[in-house]
């Protein structure tokens, strides 16, 4: 499965991340070796996106992400190791080679997918038996018309406990098969199996590329659970993808309406709204953001108008942000949601809240005005803290002038108290943010820990020791052989991640191949490569790198005896010592 190391070396040195970050990027600022520009994965005014040529890796120091250049495809692009790796190919003119097991996966794949279509076709087909009346009524009753069941493959599942089995039986499809896509699960007898979607409305889930991925199977009026949706399957991760994008993406509006029910987006296609979206059952999650941010610049929340509903747009906001994208939200008034408001009022009435939509931050002051009793003084002290909180959060100066004005008339004060508050608080952010800078920079040892919390160190000032370890080695490959002298091995490492790192570093130096930091970053997940250039970056502890890299070493071992319980021959050293001394 895995691509051949030499092959990625290549292609790794054939990429220019100037160039490839460039065509991203606009890269202006020159400082330390480095080039700056604006981070393209967290939303910015002034540059923290460094470029750094020699090393061949990217860091931004403001979101902490950073990588060599398959690292930053994988996230700019939002794609996985393996497309990464294609794109880059495609660029440099180069082709992956195919392997064997790579090709089963992917024959898996495909299979799966078939069957999906099968199966998807299968529900559309029922939809019109007799055995499906109650679907059909539902749909009447929904108002869904029929043109919006052909365009998004409306199906239905007759309650059955094997329709699907049998039908996809005919097909050649296993009940293993089955299983594996989620369609089936095993009943308690070996080898049974029994249908998981029954008697419920599906929707098929298809993915940007067209792709049967998934179902959701909407229940037949009120129960529980509302939604079905299938499991993670080799084709289908809930987190990264959108019911309908399939479809919004083809939008002309530069926009796409998110709420959350597939009726709902179904109803607002049906009105004329080809942009409209839904999560897949689990809270907005920052790549359905980022794969959002993909295909359009805007995007408004029109969620249920309960507290549910308010909950997840006050999470989906800085999520959406966080791409760039401007976020706007849809206040509904008396309707529940889309749907509702569709039937209640009409589509030129949803397209003028649309246009008139609330900018965020009109949505959160309101939301924090319900949350206050503001006839009471205490209750408008709460609200003004709560209030100037959000207002210091605004970048422009602007902004905070507008919405402190409006502040200030609810909570009954004068606009000079609010934002001299307002004042307050920013100068407060301000240093906590020169301080976490600091202890980032200039003291690397106060903040060793990694954000990810799968790389936590146990022993901090071991981890520092390996970590100079490592960046010694890459600078100077040559220090191994002074590892092996002083009998160094693998097993010192108290951390995990670095102990791979050193694995691989050693493979490499033995092996006679480069070590340059882009190569080594090429196949860490996202957090590991993050880290991994973050260490790369610290300065290192002294100018004599051989000398240095002894007292690493030697640094994890009074570390190790710290840490483990002396054993008898130790014991009796410390005593030998000890009466020498005494004597
Ligand atoms: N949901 C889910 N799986 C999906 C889609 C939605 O679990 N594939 C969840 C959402 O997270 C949300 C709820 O189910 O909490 C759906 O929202 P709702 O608007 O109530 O669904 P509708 O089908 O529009 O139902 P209704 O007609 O009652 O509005
Ligand atoms: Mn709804």
């Amino acid at each position: 499965m895995p691509i051949p190391d030499s092959f990625l070396d290549e292609l790794v040195s054939r990429t220019d991340i100037l160039d490839l970050v460039g065509g991203y990027v606009r890269l202006t600022k020159h400082s330390g070796g480095s080039m700056f520009g604006l981070c393209p994965f967290h939303g910015e005014k002034t540059p923290s996106f460094a470029v750094n040529p020699d090393k061949q890796i990217f860091h931004c120091f403001g979101c902490g992400k950073g990588g060599g250049v398959i690292n930053f495809i994988r996230e700019i692009e939002n794609v996985q190791f393996r497309d990464a790796v294609e794109i880059l190919a495609r660029r440099a003119g180069m082709t992956v080679p195919e392997t064997g097991a790579d090709n089963e996966l992917a024959d898996k794949r495909r299979r799966m997918l078939e069957l999906n279509r099968e199966a998807a076709r299968h529900f559309h087909e029922m939809l019109s038996t007799p055995q499906a009346k109650t679907a059909r009524e539902y749909l009447t009753k929904r108002g869904i018309s029929k043109s919006m069941v052909t365009r998004f493959g409306i199906g239905a599942a007759p309650e059955s406990w094997n329709l699907l089995l049998e039908a996809m039986a005919k097909k050649g499809y296993s009940r293993s098969e089955l299983i594996q896509s989620g369609l089936a699960k095993p009943g308690s007898k070996d080898g049974s199996a029994y249908d998981v979607f029954r008697d419920r409305l599906i929707f098929p889930v298809i993915d940007t590329r067209g792709g049967v991925i998934g179902f959701s199977g909407r229940i037949l009026g009120d129960g529980e659970p509302k939604y079905l949706n299938s499991p993670e399957t080799l084709v289908f991760n809930k987190r990264r993808n959108l019911f309908a994008l399939n479809i919004a993406k083809k939008t002309k509006s530069g926009m796409l309406i998110l709420v959350e029910g597939n009726i709902d987006v179904v109803a607002l296609h049906q009105a004329g709204f080809d942009n409209a979206v839904a999560s897949l059952g689990t809270s907005l999650t920052a790549e359905q953001a980022q794969l959002m941010s993909r295909h359009v610049s805007r995007v408004t929340i029109a969620y249920d108008s309960d507290q549910g509903g308010r909950t997840a747009v006050m999470r989906a906001i800085p999520i959406l942000e966080k791409t760039g994208m401007n976020v706007k939200v849809i206040d509904m008034g008396d309707a529940k949601d889309p749907d509702e408001y569709l039937k209640k009022h009409s589509a030129d009435a949803f397209r003028i809240l649309l246009e008139r939509s609330d900018n965020h931050i009109d949505y959160r002051l309101t939301a924090i005005m319900q949350g206050h009793d503001l006839s009471s003084d205490d209750g408008r002290l709460s609200y003004l803290k709560n209030a100037t909180d959000l207002l210091s959060d605004l970048k422009s100066a602007p902004e905070r002038e507008v919405y402190g004005a409006r502040v200030a008339a609810i909570a009954k004060v004068s606009p000079e108290a609010v934002k001299n508050e307002v004042a307050k608080k920013l100068t407060m952010k301000k240093s906590r943010q020169r301080k976490e800078f600091e202890q980032q920079v200039v003291r690397p040892a106060a903040a060793i820990q990694p954000e990810d919390r799968a790389l936590r160190y146990s022993n901090e000032y071991s981890a520092a020791a390996e970590e100079g370890v490592i960046r010694s080695l890459v600078r100077d490959p040559g220090l191994m052989k002074t590892a092996q002298a002083m009998d160094f091995t693998v097993d010192e490492f108290t951390s995990e991640f670095l102990a791979g790192i050193y694995e691989t570093l050693s493979r490499r130096i033995s092996e006679n191949r480069d070590t340059n930091a882009a190569l080594l970053m090429s196949q860490l997940e996202r957090h590991e490569a993050s880290q991994l250039t973050i260490i790369l970056q610290k300065p290192e502890a002294g100018s004599n790198s051989e000398q240095t890299y002894r007292e690493y070493i030697g640094k994890i071992r009074t570390e190790k005896l710290k840490t483990t319980a002396p054993d008898e021959t130790t014991l009796l050293e410390i005593a030998k010592i000890k009466s020498k001394k005494e004597r």
